[in-house]
């Protein structure tokens, strides 16, 4: 078997994944290749922090066995309905008849007029700035899309929504017929939720006129008689409901979509308030939505079985999945030394509070009743929970050494992980270890696409994940490993900071920087048989201490923006002629690509990420947008060179 050791190139998520938001989806390309490279056809698979599901899909995509854990009911919600095939003509048919039966109702709620013909149209949504109605958004089949200030009769309709007016959703008495959550972001009387900022519970993330049309949705969905099919289409319901709240600033890049941008119950002045019936007929028959999510999985040539449980999936003779809203180390009936592979993301930390994301979609589709009982289970930082970083490493740590005990000798765990805080990571690798598992490889494996945000301002946060290799030796050595002291540590990053700019042989942001040293800090550690007890502090904190003596911080001048030309600052030695440097890093790369460009005709942009990383690896992984910059100078050139 030959390991994987550098980063893999990746293109994102197909249909059956994107269709329903989660937070930190891990990239199924990736996953595969580490499936592949550590398992066998018939393989036990299992990951304990299944989250949406992907391992268990990649899993059982390639004919493995997996089994998915999660403590949050929603979790395995999501994870269930991705995997799980449906019935497409069924949903189809149900789709035509809820439609027929509601779709006019719900969009007489957004009622406008063509300010051109006159014509009624409904609205795609409208704007609002705080509890002010003020434009609408709409197409017109002969003025295509338009935006106007909202009219009298625009501000008339909502009026007559908020004063309980229309007969169709509210009884006599002016309120509304269907149910919907009223659940407050609470932990208990004195502990609000840590995400939560000035709305209070579920039902005032959503104007009146979204709410009721979603409550009348919803109470629909309900009445669907096959349990399958009303599942699938709740899933269709929550995939959308975010796009429904006031949580989805007003973006002049995209004025028609909405979008939850914040990892929390945020409160933004101006909204959008998106046509709910719209967006519902989106999440089914969209892009990105229920019936292409499915023809999907169809187009897989493998159906993703449901075993009912452990022993039914342990006995069969093909692969296929379980899943348990549980923590694995509450799980007894596994046993020791049967799991083939483990392969798992766990939480970050602080970095994502899932059990407060989840609650708005769980609100909706029911899953809190045992809230209080699965939430004292989450593993994560939040004081608001009572949970301090020693709580989480402590919890970490009982899942860690369940997974030991589970998995064969000598068979290996990959960890992924993303925070940009070494303390957090060092927390991650002193737990795996004291569980008992030698630490092999870190590879640094960057985002499919550069995200919007790191284009605008590609520095300071953490890109991608850390793909840690772990290994189940017999022999448990954590407990003889040494203790590595702060200013140990210190001279170690200094070193190995050193180290990295003198093989990227340039000024390299603090950012790249990051990405790179974990690997090169635990490989000595590894080496001298050390473990880092005490908690970190930032290594940017380091880098400023040796500011002036053994580093500076010089301009960069990195990226055009549009007109703008963005400077930042990068890392780079006091004394340079100090150091036998290598050939700037950037320039390496340019020339390979043009190497590559110059011997192959057809390439995809995928192969030459793949090659490029194959090339340069390890404290050479270069950043993925200078790949990108380089490819698109490279087209440019030879377009030019054509003309
Ligand atoms: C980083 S996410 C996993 C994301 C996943 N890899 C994906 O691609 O969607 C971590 C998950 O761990 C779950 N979790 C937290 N504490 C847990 C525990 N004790 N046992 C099982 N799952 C837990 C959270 O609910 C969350 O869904
Ligand atoms: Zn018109």
């Amino acid at each position: 078997m030959k390991h994987i050791d550098r980063a893999i190139s990746s293109s994102g998520h197909s249909p059956m994944y994107v269709m329903h938001k989660f937070f930190g989806r891990k990239q199924e390309d990736v996953i595969r290749e580490y499936i592949k490279c550590y398992t066998n056809k018939g393989d036990l698979i299992l990951d304990p922090f299944c989250g949406s599901g992907v391992m268990i899909g990649e899993a059982v995509k390639l004919k493995r066995k997996a089994i998915g854990l999660d403590i949050n009911p929603m979790s395995i919600f999501i994870s269930r309905n991705t995997l799980l095939p449906a019935d497409i003509t069924e949903i189809e048919r149900e789709f035509y008849q809820i439609s027929a039966e509601i779709s006019h109702e719900i969009n007489s709620l957004y009622e406008t007029q063509c300010r051109e013909c006159c014509m009624r149209v409904e609205a795609i949504c409208y704007t609002w700035n705080k509890n002010n109605l003020i434009d609408v958004r709409y197409e017109c089949p002969t003025h295509g899309k338009q935006i106007h200030p909202i009219n009298f009769s625009d501000q008339n309709l909502y009026k007559k929504i908020q004063n309980g007016k229309i007969p169709s959703f509210f009884d006599d008495n002016g309120v509304c017929k269907y149910w919907y959550p009223q659940n407050r972001f609470l932990y208990n009387k004195s502990s609000p939720f840590l995400k939560k900022e000035r709305y209070n519970s579920v039902n005032e993330l959503f104007t009146i006129r979204n709410l009721i049309s979603l409550a009348k949705l919803y109470s629909r969905i309900e009445k669907i008689e096959n349990p399958d099919i009303r599942s699938s289409f709740k899933f269709a319901f929550t995939s959308m409901t975010h796009l429904a709240s006031k949580m989805t600033p007003v973006r002049s890049s995209r004025p028609f979509s909405s979008a939850w941008v914040q990892q929390s119950y945020w409160y933004c002045s101006e909204y959008m308030e998106s046509n709910v019936w719209l967006l519902f007929e989106r999440s089914v028959k969209g892009k990105q939505g229920l019936l292409r999510a499915k023809k999907d999985l169809l187009n897989q040539n493998v159906t993703l079985n449901e075993s009912s449980s452990i022993k039914e999936l342990l006995t069969s003779n093909s692969h296929g999945f379980h899943l348990i809203q549980n923590s694995i180390d509450n799980l007894d009936n596994l046993e020791p030394n049967s799991v083939d592979y483990v392969i798992t993301d766990p939480p970050y930390g602080y970095s994502i509070q899932y059990g407060e994301l989840l609650f708005m979609w769980g609100a909706w589709i029911d899953t809190l009743n045992e809230f209080k009982e699965y939430i004292t289970k989450e593993i994560v930082v939040n004081p608001r929970q009572n949970k301090d970083e020693v709580k989480y490493e402590q919890m970490l740590l009982s899942i860690f050494k369940r997974i030991h005990y589970l998995l064969k000798p000598f068979k290996y765990c990959t960890v992924t992980f993303h925070n940009p805080n070494l303390k957090f990571r060092n927390i991650l690798v002193r737990t795996v270890l004291i569980a008992g598992f030698s630490l092999e490889k870190i590879v640094y494996q960057p985002p499919s696409r550069p995200s919007a945000k790191s284009l605008l301002q590609p520095f300071g946060s953490l890109e991608g994940d850390y793909f840690f290799r772990f290994k189940k030796s017999t022999i448990v050595d954590s407990t003889t490993r040494e203790d590595i002291d702060e200013s140990h540590l210190e001279t170690l990053v200094v070193e190995k900071v050193i180290e990295i700019l003198i093989k990227r042989g340039e000024p390299t942001h603090y950012t790249f920087i990051q990405n790179v040293l974990d690997p090169l800090l635990y490989e000595e550690l590894n080496r001298t048989g050390q473990i880092m007890r005490f908690q970190p502090e930032s290594i940017e904190k380091i880098l400023k201490k040796y500011e002036g003596t053994v580093f500076v911080l010089v301009p960069l001048k990195f990226r055009k923006i549009g007109s703008r030309n963005l400077v930042w600052n990068a890392w780079w030695l006091k004394n340079p002629n100090d150091y036998k440097l290598k050939t700037p890093l950037s320039i390496r790369v340019s020339n390979a690509i043009e190497e590559l460009l110059n011997t192959t005709n057809q390439i995809t942009v995928k192969e030459v990420q793949n090659i490029v990383f194959e090339k340069f690896q390890d404290v050479i992984t270069p950043d993925l947008n200078l790949i990108m910059e380089i490819l698109t100078q490279k087209q440019k050139e030879r377009m030019e060179v054509k003309d």
